[in-house]
């Protein structure tokens, strides 16, 4: 070690062949040093596209999971193997099969929030980024889908489908504590601010918002915007893309508190470690691979979403 954190990840990365992909709710530090910050749509377009040896992801889970089940050949690495998402734990493999006896005659469209077991029983996967144009590709008339309920009401008003929520009610421990009257507060004080919420925040708080989207969509809103001044309701990692992205402009955050533990656990020091002694592995078992990789390659199909 050099002393210097940051060139010695660079040093390792280089000699790893090792690319390393950021979600947007990374801390500022590992964003800064990661060759891709995204959503979960981004960096698993990344995570397919990508010719390097070992993909070091600073994500959850399931995301760690999504870039292992598109690159067998590769070495997929977390920095911490406790960054899970807890409500992708809220449906397990188990549960979906339940479900899916239930209604024999609906498809069943997980989002990317849920672990490789129960994506190998769906038909399709999708993101905040693309939820609704994935459920209206199903050529049921119900469509199962979980395990965000918030997210399940969002893709539900952006389509004619019956969508059965599974479980009945999953959601964020995060994006769950965006109220809406405390944003109606917050536009009192700042009337010419827009406000973006992500489709995870409970329904009556996307109702208030001027654009609801996923984080990267919410980062590209805010680019192109001519207001001045943003209240974001996600959480608030996003907000570091967002200043670096335009420095001119203001971002109150919604809920200052609203912090995924989980995504924070990646530090540099841990990101140095993994590439050093290439922990934490993340391998998915062959014959859930094979049936998640369907359903994930159906979202992916769906190109023209990432707009
Ligand atoms: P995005 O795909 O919109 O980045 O969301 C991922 C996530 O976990 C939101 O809580
Ligand atoms: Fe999971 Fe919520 Fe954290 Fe996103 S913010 S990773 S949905 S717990």
């Amino acid at each position: 070690m050099s002393g210097n954190l940051v060139e010695d990840i660079q040093r390792l990365k280089v000699k790893r062949k090792a690319v390393i992909l950021a979600h947007n709710y990374q801390r500022p530090e590992v964003q800064d040093i990661a060759d891709f910050v995204g959503d979960s749509l981004e960096l698993s377009l990344c995570a397919a596209q990508t010719d390097a040896k070992v993909i070091l992801f600073c994500g959850v889970d399931f995301m760690a999971e999504t870039a292992a089940i598109l690159n067998n050949d590769k070495t997929v690495l977390i920095p911490d193997r406790n960054a899970i998402c807890p409500m992708a734990a809220m449906l397990p493999a188990e549960l979906v099969q339940l479900y899916r006896e239930k209604y024999p005659n609906s498809k069943v469209v997980l989002y990317i929030n849920t672990l490789a077991e129960a994506k190998a029983h769906c038909d399709a996967v999708c993101t905040s980024a693309n939820s609704a144009e994935i459920v209206n590709r199903m050529d049921s008339e119900t469509v199962l889908f979980g395990p965000d309920w918030n997210l399940a009401q969002y893709a539900k008003d952006h389509t004619d489908k019956t969508l059965v929520p599974i479980p009945k009610f999953g959601f964020c421990p995060v994006h769950i504590l965006f109220n809406q009257e405390a944003i109606l507060a917050l536009k009192k004080l700042h009337p010419d601010a827009e406000v973006l919420a992500h489709p995870e925040c409970p329904p009556e708080v996307c109702e208030v918002a001027d654009f609801v989207g996923s984080t990267s969509k919410i980062y590209r809103q805010a680019l192109v915007s001519k207001a001045r001044k943003f209240i974001i309701a996600t959480e608030v990692g996003l907000i570091h893309r967002l200043k670096k992205g335009r420095g001119d402009v203001t971002f109150i955050p919604a809920y200052e508190e609203a912090v995924c533990a989980h995504m924070k656990l990646h530090t540099l020091e841990k990101v140095y470690l993994s590439l050093k002694h290439m922990r934490y592995e993340v391998t998915v078992p062959p014959q859930i691979m094979a049936l998640a990789r369907n359903a994930v390659d159906v979202m992916l199909e769906t190109r023209e979403t990432l707009t």
